[in-house]
């Protein structure tokens, strides 16, 4: 419970006691920053990274509530510590409600001010160490109300009532994982396991031994009886992730488990009966892989009897914001950057942005700009400066459509993104004429002046000059 180096935020309106707190908090290790008044606190956490404030009950320009509700609703997992006289300790309860994480009794002696902080620090910091907690609540964890998701949501929830197959289908990082274990957590199995296997993660001798498990001796080296994912999965849920990518004679094996509930173990001839509810999952076309006869087509009828389908971020646009707010906080908070937000402009700016990505690539997107804030608030220039860096590394199509913003005004607003299919030449090729697009914007933009285009693309002056030369740009 050390309060070494933490920075606090003394808000104190009388000077005595702001001083004495902080000449307490500075003996102490801690990093004291003092104001007198609410406002001006608030105003500081906009700038300063702060690990708790501490807040004199009694402030002249608002209420203490009013602070204390204020600081939690910006910067949810921030602690707030109020201090109050012995009268008002019932307006310290208060307090408690609008979200103060404890309160300190005046007069307060260095020990016990310091065990306060000190407990809130604790529990501040190992929440931040503990993986985010099981998603809960009514849409479990699974953010966004556009129609196209609500329409998923309520599937889900049908679906997860009963024992049916489900057969979760989108792009990748729309959510088929999240979707399909949210599927288990409402279903009446919740209590019971959600086995995943991944079709993609084993070769195919492999995967059948880990779906159907071994008897002793069955090859070289099983060396003891070894249960399967689908026996684990007994009267909970087996997630098979990656479904398209099953080979023929496995898809004959789940086949036969999807129709009788009923499977063997490798070298074995006892006949297992198992209670298991299917999730599947692929981005594959699986009615184009029928048609090609890469897939039974009796399989896919057995496992599409609840067709459940994710649609890609660019069609829910709405979704981005909120999405966008949920992954600062959570990032904010496993970082222990309790104060990170992103301001009215950032967020303005991803309402406005056509992400070519899914959710995942979201996620990642404002994980980095969380790590790398060097302050407290995210703004939209931060938010176009990472895009320019992460997307001139990966995908340069997306520096692509931000140059064109910056540099030669903005898009036509009608434009769509082109549908997958209308794009012709391999993904490669496309990137590579964006990335000379992009640089020969840019190069534009900079009058020719290659350090500050260097600059704008964010890259050093030799990985600049590399790629000029690598376009015949030189
Ligand atoms: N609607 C959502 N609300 C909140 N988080 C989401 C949502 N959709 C996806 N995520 C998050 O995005 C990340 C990617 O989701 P997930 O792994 O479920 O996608 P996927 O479709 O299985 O992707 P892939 O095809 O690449 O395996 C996860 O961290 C997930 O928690
Ligand atoms: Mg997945």
């Amino acid at each position: 419970m050390s309060l070494v180096d933490a920075v606090v935020l003394v808000v104190d309106p009388e000077r005595d006691s702001r001083e004495a707190l902080t000449s307490l908090l500075l003996r102490r290790g801690s990093r004291p920053v003092a104001c007198s008044e609410g406002a001006a606190a608030l105003e500081l956490l906009n700038k300063e990274p702060v690990d708790i404030v501490v807040t004199e009950l009694a402030l002249e320009d608002m209420t203490a509530l009013s602070f204390v509700a204020a600081v939690e609703e910006r910067w949810p997992g921030l602690p707030t510590i109020v201090i109050a006289g012995g009268a008002s300790v019932s307006d310290a309860v208060g307090a408690l409600r609008a979200g103060a994480a404890d309160f300190v009794e005046k007069p307060f002696d260095a020990e016990g001010v310091s065990y306060v902080l000190g407990k809130a620090l604790t529990a501040v910091r190992s929440r931040a160490m503990r993986p985010p907690p099981p998603s809960s609540g009514a849409r479990a964890g699974i953010l966004g109300d556009s129609q196209a998701m609500q329409q998923a949501y309520a599937t889900l929830q049908r679906a997860a009532q009963s024992s049916a197959t489900v057969l979760v289908r989108g792009e990748s990082g729309t959510g088929k994982e999240l979707v399909a274990r949210a599927i288990h957590e409402s279903s009446p199995r919740a209590s019971q396991p959600f086995v995943k296997i991944d079709c993609t993660a084993f070769p195919e001798t492999l995967l059948d031994s880990e779906l159907f498990g071994y008897e002793r001796g069955a090859f070289t080296g099983a060396a003891s009886r070894k249960p399967g994912r689908v026996e684990l999965a007994d009267k909970g849920t087996l997630f098979l992730d990656e479904i398209g990518e099953l080979t023929l004679p496995l898809q004959a094996k789940l086949l036969r488990l999807l129709q009788d509930r009923k499977f063997e173990r490798l070298g074995g001839t006892k006949t297992i009966d198992v209670d298991v509810r299917f999730v599947a999952a692929t981005h594959r076309d699986l009615e184009n892989m029928v048609e090609r006869k890469q897939f039974r087509l009796d399989l896919f009828y057995r496992l599409n009897v609840v067709p459940l389908w994710l649609p890609p971020l660019r069609a829910r646009r709405e979704d981005i914001e909120p999405l966008a707010q949920h992954f600062c906080r959570t990032f904010a908070s496993a970082n222990g950057k309790y104060n990170v937000t992103l301001d009215a402009s950032a967020l303005r700016f991803f309402r406005s942005q056509r992400w070519p990505g899914n959710v995942r690539q979201l996620q990642n997107f404002v994980e980095r700009l969380v790590v790398l804030a060097p302050g407290p608030v995210i703004r939209e220039e931060d938010v176009k400066a990472e895009l320019l860096q992460a997307t001139f590394k990966t995908q340069t199509s997306m520096v692509e459509s931000h140059l064109a913003t910056e540099l030669t005004g903005p898009p036509s607003t009608q434009a769509e993104p082109s549908a997958p299919e209308s794009v012709a030449g391999t993904l490669e090729a496309a990137l590579r004429a964006a990335e000379k697009r992009a640089l020969e914007r840019a190069l534009r933009h900079c009058n020719g002046n290659r350090s500050q285009a260097a600059r704008v693309l964010g890259v050093s002056r030799s990985t600049l000059y590399a790629k000029l030369m690598e376009h015949g740009l030189l």
